[in-house]
């Protein structure tokens, strides 16, 4: 009886004490769940510059055993680690968990991306918190991170791990526009669709340009025996309508390296730092490519000598192919266009002569139903009347006669079509 008395109290104490073990667990767990409940918003009430500094020492307060690796980066892409399932998360249901939709054009999946959440994070077999807030800093919105975990080996491992994987580019291309990195598919499978087979190019510039980068790109060891700096920049030169931007995209195609296309250093204020942001992004991911569409419109008085200075400066660009292109050399300061360090080669992209738009006329008649072609003495003649004409004008003049060749139904002869039609564009461009 009074072993039965002694057990049941036993039990009880055993109780008593799993009871209060759990309670105070729970507490604990309420504590946490209180503390982290307007975690960010109290943190986006806070002047900007003290944010990161409030978050890190708050954390380090709730979590004294626990390792926090602080940061922010362009390629801390979580996002996108998520998606390719290289790791699991779940979004902390103490803390709202902020998405932002973004819309990518009708019939594509929208893109989600996160701005302030909470997240436990499932990686290696491991589990620990990762905590994001976004906010705004000059023009640019950053989302900044903390890694919350039991070793600080772990938590690096992780933040490498996910900046990695960002940086590999895959299929895509990448794209610097408005301040940001973004990789754009679109654009790379008009890449992957651009050739040099349709390209006419005087003499023999398009073999030159060839075998230039893949030459460039094969010769490593040569250059690295001779103690030449292992790094090219080549502009492309030319009234518009060229060639320059289908060239540069049939080389990104035949290169198949990692390619940043520039669209603009501007709008933010930062064009030294995006400069700086795009070179040092480059040499992380050697050998590459940097596309500078336009570099004229990119470069002024302002940020011409941090310009030069990432081109050619202290930083070593080995492996680094930098692609510009220009309509307006005139608006080149020489120190770009005229040192060889910094641009070896000038390519000149000229106005098509008779030859070149006899060439593109022929290319056509080659594609198209005998029908729709020039006769021989229609194609001498649309040479003869197409003088100065650029080839996207010429690719104009085809595009149009066929419209109007059809619109018309069919009936009339392609050679008086098409002979209208340069007399056309001729007026509207007020060409003589
Ligand atoms: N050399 C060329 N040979 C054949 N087609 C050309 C050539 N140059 C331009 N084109 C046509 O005109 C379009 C616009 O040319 P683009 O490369 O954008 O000119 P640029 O960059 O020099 O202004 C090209 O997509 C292509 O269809
Ligand atoms: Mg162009």
């Amino acid at each position: 009886m009074t072993l039965a008395i002694n057990m049941s109290l036993l039990r009880s104490e055993e109780e008593n004490e799993e009871q209060s073990t759990k309670h105070k667990a729970q507490s604990a767990k309420r504590e946490t769940i209180m503390a982290t409940e307007n975690f960010i918003r109290n943190a986006l009430l806070l002047p900007n510059d003290v944010i990161a500094y409030h978050v890190g020492k708050e954390l380090a307060e709730l979590y004294p055993n626990k390792t926090i690796v602080a940061g922010y980066n362009w390629s801390f892409d979580l996002d996108a680690f998520v998606r390719a399932e290289k790791c699991a998360v779940v979004a902390d249901k103490s803390v709202f968990h902020q998405v932002r939709t973004n819309w990518e054009g009708a019939g594509k999946r929208e893109r989600q991306q996160i701005e302030n959440s909470w997240l436990n994070v499932l990686w290696g077999g491991q589990l620990f918190d990762v905590l994001l807030i976004s906010w705004t800093e000059g023009c640019r919105t950053i989302r900044h991170h903390w890694v919350i975990a039991d070793d600080l080996q772990m938590a690096n491992g992780f933040v490498a791990a996910v900046c990695e994987w960002s940086c590999e580019v895959r299929d895509e291309i990448v794209v610097f526009q408005d301040g940001y990195f973004q990789k754009n598919t679109e654009l790379y499978n008009s890449i992957k669709t651009a050739t040099f087979d349709n390209l006419i190019l005087r003499d023999s510039l398009k073999d030159d340009i060839q075998n230039d980068f893949e030459h460039f790109f094969n010769s490593r060891e040569m250059y690295d025996r001779y103690q030449i700096p292992w790094k090219r920049g080549a502009i492309f030169i030319g009234p518009p309508g060229n060639g320059k931007t289908h060239t540069i995209k049939a080389l990104i195609n035949q290169l198949d390296k990692p390619c940043i296309y520039v669209r603009s250093f501007k709008p933010t204020d930062d064009e030294q730092e995006n400069m700086a942001e795009v070179f040092k992004r480059a040499r992380m991911t050697t050998p590459c490519l940097i596309v500078l569409e336009d570099l004229d419109s990119m470069i002024d008085e302002k940020n011409r000598s941090f310009f030069l200075n990432e081109l050619d400066g202290f930083e070593t660009n080995t492996g680094i192919v930098v692609l510009a292109t220009t309509n307006h050399p005139e608006k080149l300061d020489t120190a770009i266009l005229d040192r060889p360090s910094r641009f070896d080669r000038k390519y000149t992209f000229d106005l098509p002569g008779d030859r070149e738009r006899g060439a593109y006329i022929n290319n056509w008649n080659h594609q198209l139903q005998e029908e729709l072609r020039v006769s021989e003495e229609g194609t001498t003649e649309v040479v003869r009347q197409t003088e100065a004409f650029s080839f996207a004008y010429m690719k104009e003049l085809f595009v149009a006669s066929l419209v109007q060749w059809v619109s018309s139904g069919g009936k009339q002869k392609m050679d008086d079509v098409i002979l209208a039609q340069v007399k056309q564009l001729r007026e509207q461009s007020k060409m003589k």
